[in-house]
């Protein structure tokens, strides 16, 4: 980081230390116009950040510093294919997969979208048949259930739209298998009759040893109720190494291929998708596609000011870097949404969980938060409590639909919709040790009683958070709130300086797993590992009694 970004983010600290803890009452009294200054709507779609801990200056200069760190010019870079996946030597081009309504686009001088719009075709081919029980099984019988193969990219991506867009599902039934845990596996298993079941293998490099040991668990399944010859019916393989695809014997005119310039947590919109279609339809997959273009469009066009993703990005850094909060919950009020913050764990922790610049210099701050969350009504009647009162100041991510899709079940979305307004309002409002005194003795609360009770029942507030509004959670509307998150993760990662494409920090992990698994299967002696291991290896092989 250069100095002119240094200069950038001293200003910004000192208006931060000059003006903290910030009175969100204060300024909401004070500024009726607070709303309609700190919000932003792109059609339906609105941003507000009006409750986050920022007043005009703070964002103004953060308008500064996205100027000294070359926003701007990196984000064209971005979208023009330039090799900004330096550690890798790649492009990043997952927006190629849903520019549609575009051009070319190209990749070290070759156009993408023909490849793109091929890919497509052939799964909408596939998945048309597998819907219409054209493509069958062994045994003749339409497909009633898919098991999604994959981990990580080319699990969460999925797992997250199916669920969130159910209403729309109107094709056979999906199941999503990830973690090398054989109760997983089993447990998914265990209710799905063979005949009628497909697996789509899902693995950007296919070697990855979850995926390919759930792989081959599920082809013995299949080959032992239905004879060997029956695995080819019941695999397709999502991959970019069809080479290895064809070695573990999965049909070519089954594998649908992507390229090294999608990254595994980019790569919903790609093959990685054919889940979904099938689930949802290859109409509604392309109206995920086209929200999600939306706001690339809006992203590449919209002056930083009034773009979503670069204010949600700068107000994810204020809160970051500048007040130093070190996590950020996401809470959709959106039951379907159930599976976005695991999502949106590996898109923003694996890519911006980072420690040095793009120069391999340490980062001169802090990186990405701690990304967690759950479902309101539920988080309230669990986590909300240290949210409000604990000494950890959390900012909180909201989202919200305007309308349910259960018509007929209106009071309850009008609850969700006044549980999150009511959440996001206690943050910021608190209630005084005065106030929460006055209320116990309205109550005809003794005065002594009153006073001791009083200071439990403070609230600080000032506790910031974003809420994000939409009309109804439709493709249309999700693809648009991925891609929202897509383009801020990029816009935090330009800012702390480092490459959020690469993830060299699950390497580790994986190399001792595979030195640790002869040692576990007592095949090797634990004697050249710590002490830890050696005493943990120790106490398994007592408890397995082996
Ligand atoms: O955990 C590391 C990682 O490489 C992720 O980035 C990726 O999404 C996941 O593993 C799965 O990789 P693959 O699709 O190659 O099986």
């Amino acid at each position: 980081m250069d100095t002119a970004f240094k200069t950038a983010l001293a200003a910004l600290r000192e208006h931060r230390a000059k003006t903290a803890p910030m009175d969100m009452r204060a300024a909401f009294a004070s500024d009726p116009g607070r709303f309609a200054r700190f919000s932003l709507s792109l059609d339906d779609l609105t941003l507000d950040f009006s409750r986050a801990a920022v007043d005009q200056k703070a964002v103004d200069l953060l308008l500064k510093l996205s100027e000294a760190a070359g926003l701007e010019a990196a984000r064209d870079k971005m979208f023009s294919g330039s090799h900004i996946n330096t550690t890798e030597d790649r492009a990043v081009l997952h927006t190629a997969l849903r520019a549609l309504s575009g051009g070319s686009i190209e990749n070290d001088g070759y156009d993408v979208m023909p490849e793109v719009r091929e890919v497509l075709e052939a799964m909408d081919a596939f998945a048309d048949g597998v819907r219409r029980g054209t493509i069958r099984g062994a045994t003749g019988k339409a497909f009633t259930d898919v098991v999604n193969i994959g981990i990580g990219g080319s699990d969460l991506g999925p797992v997250m739209v199916t669920r969130a867009l159910s209403p729309y599902r109107d094709g056979p039934r999906l199941h999503y298998v990830s973690n090398v845990d054989g109760a997983h596996i089993a447990d998914t298993l265990a209710g799905l009759d063979p005949e009628t079941t497909l697996f789509i293998i899902a693995s950007k490099t296919f070697t990855t040893i979850e995926t390919m040991t759930n792989a081959r668990t599920a082809q013995k399944w299949i080959a032992a109720k239905l004879g060997q010859s029956a695995t080819g019916d019941h695999f397709a393989a999502v991959s970019t190494a069809l080479d290895k695809v064809a070695d573990f014997g999965i049909d070519e005119k089954r594998v649908f291929g992507f390229w090294d310039w999608v990254g595994g947590r980019y790569s919903l919109w790609s093959a990685i998708g054919l889940p979904i279609m099938i689930a949802i339809g290859a109409d509604d997959f392309r109206r995920l596609l086209a929200g999600a273009e939306a706001m690339d469009q809006h992203f590449k066009s919209a002056p930083l000011r009034e773009n979503l993703p670069a204010m949600l990005g700068l107000i994810g850094y204020w809160h970051r870097v500048v007040c130093d909060y070190p996590a950020r919950a996401i809470i959709p009020y959106d039951q379907r949404l159930e599976r976005l913050p695991a999502y949106l764990q590996q898109l923003d922790m694996e890519s911006n969980g980072k420690g040095v610049q793009l120069d391999g210099s340490p980062v001169i701050t802090p990186t990405g938060p701690l990304v967690w969350g759950e479902p309101g009504t539920n988080g309230q009647h669990a986590f909300f409590q240290l949210l409000h009162q604990g000494t950890d100041i959390i900012p909180v991510e909201f989202m919200l639909a305007a309308e349910g899709h259960e018509a007929g079940l209106g009071h309850h979305h009008d609850l969700i919709v006044a549980n999150c307004l009511a959440q996001a309002e206690a943050l910021m409002k608190g209630r005084t040790l005065e106030e929460a005194e006055t209320q116990l003795l309205e109550k005809g609360v003794p005065e002594a009683e009153a006073k001791r009770l009083a200071p439990h029942r403070v609230f600080t507030g000032n506790r910031p958070s974003l809420t994000l509004l939409y009309r109804k959670l439709d493709p249309f509307a999700l693809g648009r709130l991925i891609a929202l998150y897509e383009h801020r993760v990029f816009v935090e990662a330009q800012l702390f300086g480092i490459n959020a494409f690469d993830q060299w920090g699950v390497e580790l992990g994986k190399e001792l797993a595979t030195e640790l698994l002869p040692v576990v299967e007592g095949k090797a002696s634990a004697d050249s590992r710590d002490a830890a291991t050696g005493g943990m290896v120790k106490r398994i092989m007592e408890l397995r009694g082996s």
